[in-house]
């Protein structure tokens, strides 16, 4: 695939030091739909062996806030069912680079971790991706996975007209996109498929793409581009950079989710219990939209794009993550957009599917 051997290896994990953890109250919102299916897994897992701790994994974790209230409700309800006696492990996965510090930090001090009223539970990381076994087979009794699934394992091809595939008229670059995501998805299924014990679940809320094919964000996808448009045109970036820049994510569609899973509805040892697509609310849109503060309304899209993309754009710099630019070009890519979504504020489509999974 064309320049497929230029691009980064891997995507970079979202911006350290408590920056995602400030910057992801769009995803907290969008999450908190899914919390029913975790709850309805959490009443029905089988516990196992009294002998065993219980195991709650949480794939592609981030630095943590976001984990919290779905961890805590697994932990609470688990809790709930196997006595105080039984140990219950949580591991945190996510890439090797992840800001696992910031995760610590905040379970040990956040009056919200689930670590403060439980003396026997006990938080782990792992950091391995996810696309491959994280875990010992058949240990995990339930799993959560938000926001992460969209991520690639590396971004498959330059896209010559735009950062994002889904905006892309380029053929080859969307077919490149829609081919990793699907040897991704498959890999990521065989994964938990293996680790997850028999009638353990799996509840996966992630980007989507809807029914009529739409990925959404489109203002602060366009804002992207302009900007990095812009710091070509005053000699900040070359035009090689950019072309390396792509946003290694792909919002699977309801049909894509489920073709693993064929006619017989049976992937490898997993099963799809439920699937939605739905729409995630625009937080930001909420809370300062239509006319109410255009500066904070593009301020926090930018802070957004910041924490959770710019990390993976930058690594198309040409001296890649370490580039002495870095932190110039986190700096003027988010003013330049602040300032084109304060021009002109618009409501984004959030859309978002949410399923769960069960072993059999
Ligand atoms: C947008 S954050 C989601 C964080 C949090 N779960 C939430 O709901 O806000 C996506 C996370 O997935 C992680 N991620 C991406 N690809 C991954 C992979 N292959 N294996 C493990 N984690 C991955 C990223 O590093 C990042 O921390």
């Amino acid at each position: 695939m064309q320049g497929a051997e230029q691009m980064p290896a891997h995507p970079a994990p979202m911006e350290g030091q408590g920056a995602y953890n400030r910057n992801s109250r769009v995803q907290a919102a969008g999450l908190s739909p899914a919390l029913p299916l975790l709850e309805e897994a959490a009443r029905i897992v089988p516990l196992g062996s009294e002998r065993e701790p219980l195991l709650v994994a949480d794939y592609g974790c981030s630095e943590g806030r976001n984990s919290l209230l779905p961890v805590g409700t697994a932990v609470r309800l688990l809790r709930e069912r196997a006595g105080s006696e039984r140990a219950i492990s949580v591991v945190h996965n996510d890439l090797a680079d992840n800001d696992f510090a910031a995760l610590f930090d905040l379970l040990e001090s956040d009056p919200e971790s689930y670590l403060r009223d439980d003396q026997n539970v006990y938080a782990l990381a792992a950091g391995r991706s996810f696309f491959e076994h994280v875990l010992p087979p058949d240990s995990v009794t339930l799993g959560w996975s938000s926001w992460s699934i969209q991520w690639l394992s590396r971004a498959p091809a330059e896209i010559p007209d735009q950062v994002q595939a889904a905006y892309s008229r380029d053929a080859a670059a969307c077919a490149a996109f829609a081919q990793r995501a699907a040897q991704d998805w498959i890999a990521f299924l065989r994964a938990r498929s293996r680790e997850l014990r028999v009638g353990g679940r799996l509840v996966v809320l992630g980007m989507a793409s809807d029914d009529d094919g739409a990925f959404g964000y489109r203002p602060v996808v366009e804002a992207i581009y302009a900007a990095l448009l812009e710091l070509v045109s005053a000699g900040f970036l070359t035009e090689a950079e950019v072309r390396r820049m792509v946003i290694p994510t792909y919002a699977r569609t309801r049909a894509e989710l489920l073709a693993p899973f064929g006619p017989s509805g049976r992937f490898d040892d997993l099963v799809v219990e439920n699937i939605d697509i739905f729409f995630g609310d625009d937080r930001i849109w909420i809370e300062t939209g239509e006319g109410r503060d255009a500066e904070a309304f593009g301020a926090r899209w930018a802070a957004f794009s910041r924490a959770s993309v710019f990390p993976s754009l930058a690594l198309g710099l040409a001296g890649g993550g370490s580039d002495v630019r870095r932190t110039e070009f986190f700096a003027r890519m988010e003013a330049a957009m602040t300032q084109a979504l304060a021009a002109k504020p618009e409501e984004s489509l959030i859309p978002l599917a949410k399923l769960t999974l069960a072993r059999v």
